[in-house]
């Protein structure tokens, strides 16, 4: 890791838009840490990166673990630019839905990223930069209740963050992404999948890479005086209608 480079640490990195995204701010000029659970994907992904010449270091961490995410971030230089995006998301019928599946589902989609806010921001530099990955369903959304509540709340606490961080100069935003082609989605039944692209404007799911780009914009140091704030990337789908 180069010492001279900002550190970037974004979660979730192995796989779907993380990976996406620790490329992309590699290519940016951070020396970035990929975190995700998977060892596997995590080795793997880093390797191919660091084949490239980029600045990629895995951590293989459970975010569910609260003192390994803790310890991890002390064992790490101080971190420039934090992408919250590790989630999970099941499908479930309401009626269905158990408090079980509620704690597990918010435990990495909201408290995990809480935790890596608060110890990461101890040692972040003034002028950081903090992005959360949402999700267009916290507007409201079917058959994942559980799901929609923990990304309504992480645009709660990310509004909460930019408040008690903007005195440093600290900028938290949200992504809120549209329909994204990743591994996350087979958990959409096929019926599901093709009744969500009925109702998307532009008839299609978004890349990867969409979303890696709205997050290079808003760590940008060139992006300033945006805080607080939901960026939606999502092909028009929050605008309300099918656009037919
Ligand atoms: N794909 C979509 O259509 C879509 C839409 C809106 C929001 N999102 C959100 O985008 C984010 C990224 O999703 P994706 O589609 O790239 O999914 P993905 O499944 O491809 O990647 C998620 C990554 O997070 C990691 N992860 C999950 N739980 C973890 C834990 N406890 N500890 C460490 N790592 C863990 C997984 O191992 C995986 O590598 C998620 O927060 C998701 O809710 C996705």
């Amino acid at each position: 890791m180069d010492k001279g480079k900002p550190k970037a640490l974004v979660t979730g990195g192995a796989s779907g838009m993380g990976l996406a995204t620790v490329e992309r701010l590699a290519h940016d000029g951070f020396a970035v840490v990929l975190v995700d659970r998977d060892e596997v994907l995590a080795q793997r992904e880093s390797n191919r990166l660091q084949a490239l010449g980029l600045d990629v270091q895995a951590r293989v961490v459970d975010l569910t673990d609260e003192a390994a995410v803790r310890g991890t971030v002390r064992e790490l230089p101080p971190i420039a630019a934090l992408v919250n995006n590790a989630g999970v998301f099941d499908e479930r019928p309401f009626m269905e839905v158990s408090n079980d599946d509620f704690r597990r589902v918010y435990e990495i989609n909201l408290v995990a990223a809480a935790t890596l806010t608060q110890e990461v921001a101890r040692r972040m530099p003034d002028g950081g930069r903090i992005v959360n990955i949402a999700s267009r369903a916290y507007l409201g959304a079917r058959h994942h209740p559980h799901y929609v509540a923990s990304k309504a709340a992480l645009v709660g606490y990310t509004r909460a963050s930019a408040m008690e961080l903007a005195p440093r100069g600290i900028l938290v935003n949200a992504i809120a992404p549209g329909l994204i082609e990743t591994p996350l989605i087979r958990a959409l039944s096929a019926d599901r999948l093709a009744a969500q692209l009925a109702l998307q404007p532009t008839g299609t799911m978004g890349r990867p890479e969409d979303i890696a780009h709205a997050v290079s914009f808003l760590v940008s140091p060139r992006t300033g005086f945006i805080t607080g704030q939901v960026l939606f990337v999502d092909g028009g789908k929050s605008l309300g209608g099918s656009g037919a």
